[in-house]
């Protein structure tokens, strides 16, 4: 066992076929392999996205951002040219996946859902039943303006600033400040984005 949890990659690939097998019980229990099934397997790929996205972005806040400038130059190159990289490849390629999964959950729950959601409760035209649409979209939006954030502004400026691609040093010291701006603007927005994420689905079904 120990063996086993040394290795990051034969643990994680253990961790998802036990999910596997929960989610295929999810399936027995629950009657089939439907449209149901897949809405709520593709809700799993979601949230286990999102969690990864976000805890890596508050990761960066509550923890390398804030703790940076107290580490000696000399060990500095650890973060930047080690731990960033790595952090910030999981960090854009799930904040992709959640989008992509997010996007299929909410077009798997109906077209008219969608435009509901994505139109604020426009589309149906505002009427009283419509507030929730409002709720849910507003944090559709701010995740898809986070995301934007991630590929547009927080990693063109992380890789000038982590010399992964080369820049002056100015530029480089520049593109780390809009880069941490960027991050810390995600970190703003993750919990009232996350509050239609998680209240949603209990209030309005
Ligand atoms: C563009 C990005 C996103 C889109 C389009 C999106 C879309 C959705 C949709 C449509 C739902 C289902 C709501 C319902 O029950 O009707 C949902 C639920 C959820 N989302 Fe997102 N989302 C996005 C980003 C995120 C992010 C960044 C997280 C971070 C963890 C997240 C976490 C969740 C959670 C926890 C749920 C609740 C699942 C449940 O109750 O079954 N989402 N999202």
């Amino acid at each position: 066992m120990g063996k086993l949890l040394s290795n990051f990659r034969t643990t994680t690939l253990l961790s998802i076929a036990l999910a596997v097998i929960m989610i295929l019980a999810f399936g027995k229990v629950s009657g089939g392999f439907g449209d149901a099934f897949w809405q709520a397997t593709l809700r799993w790929v979601h949230v286990v996205a999102g969690v990864l996205w976000i805890g890596l972005l508050w990761y960066f806040n509550f923890v390398q951002i804030r703790v940076m400038p107290n580490i000696p130059a000399e060990m500095k190159p650890a973060i930047g040219k080690h731990i960033a990289p790595e952090a910030l490849f999981w960090f854009r390629w799930s904040a992709l996946a959640t989008v992509l999964a997010g996007l299929g959950v909410m077009f798997m729950r109906g077209h008219a859902y969608a435009m509901e959601v994505l139109s604020f409760g426009f589309a149906g035209g505002m009427t009283e039943d419509q507030k929730g649409f409002t709720l849910m979209g507003i944090g559709v939006w701010l995740a898809i303006i986070m995301f934007l954030n991630v590929w547009g502004i927080i990693w063109p400026n992380q890789k000038r600033a982590l010399g992964i691609v080369p820049a002056e040093d100015d530029v480089k010291a520049k593109s780390a400040r809009i880069a941490m701006l960027g991050s810390r603007t995600n970190m703003l927005l993750s919990l009232p984005m996350l509050t239609s994420m998680a209240m949603y689905q209990t209030l309005f079904g």
